[in-house]
């Protein structure tokens, strides 16, 4: 058979490796949104990717050249045939010798790299409890007395230690500008930390199935400077600001004397259920239902009416309500800056 059919047939499934390779490319987004470190530990991890890819890249070119190379000597070799010591010497060095030199290489630069990844946890001051529930984050932060959800606000240029449970099955958190992967098992707290260098928000995302809405299990990262981190901290330690106008506290009336205060918390009110997000900062969110619908009164309306066309399966039922006291109850719950 010629050289040609050979790699004619080799190439047949050309267009299934485009497509695979597309695919992969697709998948690989949050990885590649790992590899734009904001923090010393994406940064170490990122080191070790580029590194691997170069590696392996490099021997995947020089196993596809040994056998383009193999397909052209054989019809040679079956004619004349060549010294068979050669190929056992090739054996040993490309088979053996080399393999396990790069893999214990590998090895050590990725222990070094854990050990980086590892200690700052021993260096963090600011501890943040970040529990999982289907489908959302509960977010403590225990020195404070601060309880709010899928958004985690930390100063910039220090590692924060994140405390992992979970409330019912596993999920992982995962802010891939940050750090890599960590899994919340129910029944035990998995210590974890993050850092970033540079203020912004971080988007990251549930990374372990954990049910019909797993997809829909976002979680932020919002990293400010000191001085307007301490800000956050005082205004969130507050009780939730007060109803200010008649449809504000209409709001509030149908917030306590409906099925919402049996779920939900805002401070200094009675409502002071624990099954879905604490309220009491609500109007200072960015997102609703834990990252899906940007935080919009049109949005919020929707939402408060129907979570179910947005989240299917999600814990809060519809709640059917005249027009006028959705108005009143999404007017209060955005003023709960
Ligand atoms: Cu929580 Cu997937």
């Amino acid at each position: 058979m010629s050289f040609t059919v050979k790699l004619n047939r080799m190439l047949g499934c050309k267009r299934l490796g485009v497509a695979a390779v597309f695919s992969a490319l697709l998948l690989s987004s949050c990885t590649v949104r790992g590899l734009s470190p904001a923090g010393p530990a994406t940064q170490r991890i990122s080191e070790i990717w580029w590194l691997m890819l170069s590696i392996s890249g490099a021997i995947f070119v020089v196993v596809v050249a040994a056998l383009i190379f193999a397909l052209f000597r054989r019809r040679e070799s079956d004619v004349e045939v060549s010294a068979r010591h050669d190929g056992k010497a090739l054996i040993l060095w490309a088979g053996v010798v080399i393999p396990v030199i790069t893999v214990i290489a590998l090895m050590a630069f990725n222990v070094d790299a854990l050990v980086d990844v590892t200690d700052p946890l021993n260096e963090a001051e600011l501890v943040i409890e970040v529990t999982g529930q289907r489908w959302w984050w509960d977010v403590e932060y225990p020195d404070y007395d601060i309880t709010t959800a899928n958004e985690i606000y930390i100063p910039v240029g220090m590692p924060v230690s994140i405390q992992l449970s979970s409330d019912d099955v596993i999920h992982s958190f995962w802010v891939p500008e940050l750090h890599g992967k960590r899994d919340l098992m129910p029944g035990i707290t998995v210590p974890y930390w993050i850092q970033a260098d540079r203020p912004g928000v971080y988007e990251g995302h549930c990374a372990e199935f954990c049910g019909l809405q797993h997809a829909k299990m976002l979680i932020r990262v919002i990293a400010l400077e000191q001085a307007e981190f301490d800000t956050w901290l005082e205004s969130e330690q507050e009780d939730a600001r007060e109803p200010q106008t008649d449809l504000e506290q209409r709001g509030q009336d149908i917030f306590l004397q409906t099925a919402c205060a049996g779920c939900h918390t805002i401070s200094g009110t009675a409502g002071e259920g624990t099954a879905g997000p604490n309220l009491s900062h609500f109007g200072s969110r960015q997102t609703i239902g834990a990252g899906i619908l940007p935080n919009t009164p049109e949005n919020l309306a929707a939402w408060v009416v129907n979570a179910q066309q947005f989240k299917p399966g999600a814990q809060m039922p519809p709640q059917p309500m005249p027009d006028e006291d959705v108005e009143a109850l999404v007017t209060y719950l955005l003023s709960l800056e």
